[in-house]
């Protein structure tokens, strides 16, 4: 199984699937739900070690588009939204994915983080699947208190390289703002300041939450308390799984 996922087919786009995947008989498709900072990446980097699941995130496909060199205006305007903590329209959402819909056929299952984020995106969703053949497993609902959820925000800290997730105090690396696993400077996302916090909170209330009684009332919604540390909200996590009848998969 990989330990370390490279996404090149997510983050490039097109439709050629990443041929360093190790394929499973009963690959797990499922979403991640949650406030920002409530830990779905964090948990995203677990499952996939354990389930071999592909980590799809749309916000790691906006921060990258950042480091190229040429912007089309739509793009431009994606990063700024996302460094002031709106959402990015649902428009360049919805043709990026479409774009990287190949990935919901990667060999390992995939996890997708931070998409959908509104009715329309999930719409959206249950298209590109139905038109696939692919029948999501379940939505993984994580929830916790505001305070907590803006402690780790604040507290965050990211690889420039390898993109691992840290927390000053409740995952610091060992060495202060040195990743632990590449040696480079640790930094701060754009958006980890209280007034992007405070945006994203009321974007995530306005548009996102309206999705749990989405997928609750088609029955696909999975709840996850997520405190504790990340090892526990994965066994939590896991257990739930295997405790629907998506455990005839494994
Ligand atoms: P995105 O990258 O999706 O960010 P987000 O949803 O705001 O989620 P985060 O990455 O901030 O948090 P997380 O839940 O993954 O937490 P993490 O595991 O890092 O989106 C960014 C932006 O892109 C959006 O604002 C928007 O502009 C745009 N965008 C992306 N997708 C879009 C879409 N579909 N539509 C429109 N716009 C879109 O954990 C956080 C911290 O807590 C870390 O420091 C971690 O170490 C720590 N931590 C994690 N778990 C624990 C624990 N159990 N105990 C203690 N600390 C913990």
């Amino acid at each position: 199984m990989r330990l370390k996922a490279e996404r090149t087919a997510w983050f490039e786009g097109g439709g050629e699937l990443c041929s360093d995947v190790e394929p499973r008989e009963h690959p797990y498709w499922l979403v991640m739900l949650g406030p920002p900072g409530v830990g779905k990446g964090t948990q995203a980097e677990l499952l996939q070690k354990e389930l071999g699941t592909c980590h799809l995130s749309t916000g790691d496909v906006f921060r990258a588009a950042q480091c190229q060199t040429e912007h089309s205006p739509a793009l431009r305007a994606a990063i700024e939204a996302m460094r002031r903590g709106e959402l990015v329209s649902d428009g360049l959402v919805v043709s990026m994915v479409t774009e990287r819909s190949g990935c919901f056929n990667c060999h390992g299952g995939f996890l997708l983080d931070g998409f959908p984020r509104t009715t329309t995106q999930a719409e959206s969703l249950d298209y590109m699947l139905e038109h696939q053949g692919i029948k999501l497993d379940g939505v993984l609902s994580y929830e916790l208190p505001l305070t907590e959820i803006v402690d780790r925000l604040c507290g965050r800290r990211i690889c420039s390289k390898c993109k691992h997730v840290y927390h000053i105090t409740a995952r610091p690396p060992q060495v202060e703002g040195v990743c632990d696993l590449c040696g480079i400077a640790l930094f701060q996302r754009d958006d980890d300041h209280p007034e992007p916090i405070r945006v994203r909170m009321d974007a995530y209330e306005e548009s996102t939450r309206p999705l749990v009684d989405y997928y609750r009332q088609t029955g696909r919604l999975l709840p996850i308390l997520a405190s504790g540390t990340p090892e526990e909200i994965l066994e939590r996590t896991v257990e739930i799984l295997h405790s629907r009848a998506v455990a005839a998969k494994v």
